[in-house]
């Protein structure tokens, strides 16, 4: 009877849908914000040591900004989904604590290279260098773009002139910079060019799950 109500009433039903979906949204989303396996920054290994997800330093934040910048997010996620194809191509599907200090997060989902969670050390710095400046070089069937401007830009003129307000502000969302870190942000960039700042920021992604692989 009450059901052929709703069902005959668009107002009547419009609400009742409204608060179903509300309802649902939050019990699914709300203990996210308070479960330990989401909330933490320490991960524990099969062997039960135990790491901390470090923030990043302010060169890498510095190359993150040049990744963001040139949208190299539209191209490669930073989300390995815990899928056999994946763990076996990528490492250690990707877990929630490894994001705690990401502000905006790079997970995405294109990919139209490979996922870069991983990627920290799997490389030299000269091979990032050389792929950055032309991928036909190293992969030469490769339809990534050139970023062989990144290497005569100094970071401290762009990516860098403001990264100690950047180190500061992050501190309002919960990354634990400390003043010593944020003080000695600018000087910490000093003469590297973008391309080194980007190939810091890539050489030290994944590398708190290295011990998972
Ligand atoms: C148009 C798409 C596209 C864009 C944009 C792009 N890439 Fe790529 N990237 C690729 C493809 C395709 C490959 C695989 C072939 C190769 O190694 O070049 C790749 C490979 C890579 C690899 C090697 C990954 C591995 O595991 O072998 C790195 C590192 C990388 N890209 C970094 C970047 C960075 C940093 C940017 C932004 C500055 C960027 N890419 C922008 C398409 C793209």
């Amino acid at each position: 009877m009450s059901q052929e109500k709703i069902e005959k009433n668009v107002g009547l039903l419009i609400v009742c849908t409204l608060l179903a979906v509300i309802w649902g949204g939050l019990v699914e989303i709300l203990p996210l914000f308070f479960q330990e396996s989401t909330t933490t920054t320490t991960l524990v290994d099969k062997e039960g040591n135990k790491l901390d997800v470090k923030p990043y330093g302010a060169v890498a934040l510095a190359g993150r900004e040049v990744y963001i910048r040139e949208g190299c997010y539209n191209c490669h996620s930073q989300m390995i989904r815990p899928l056999r194809a994946e763990t076996e191509r990528y490492g250690h599907y990707s877990v929630a604590a490894e994001s705690r200090y990401d502000h905006p997060f790079q997970w995405g989902s294109k990919r139209t290279g490979p996922d870069l969670a991983r990627v920290g050390g799997r490389y030299s710095n000269e091979w990032h260098s050389k792929h950055l400046r032309n991928p036909r070089d190293v992969e030469a069937a490769s339809n990534m773009p050139a970023y062989s401007w990144l290497k005569d830009a100094k970071a401290k003129n762009t990516v860098g002139k403001n990264i100690a307000a950047k180190l500061s502000a992050l501190t309002l969302v919960g990354v634990p910079y400390t003043q010593e870190e944020i003080d000695g942000a600018y000087a910490a960039i000093g003469d590297l060019t973008e391309e080194e700042v980007l190939i810091e920021y890539l050489q030290g992604l994944g590398t708190a799950l290295s011990n998972f692989r």
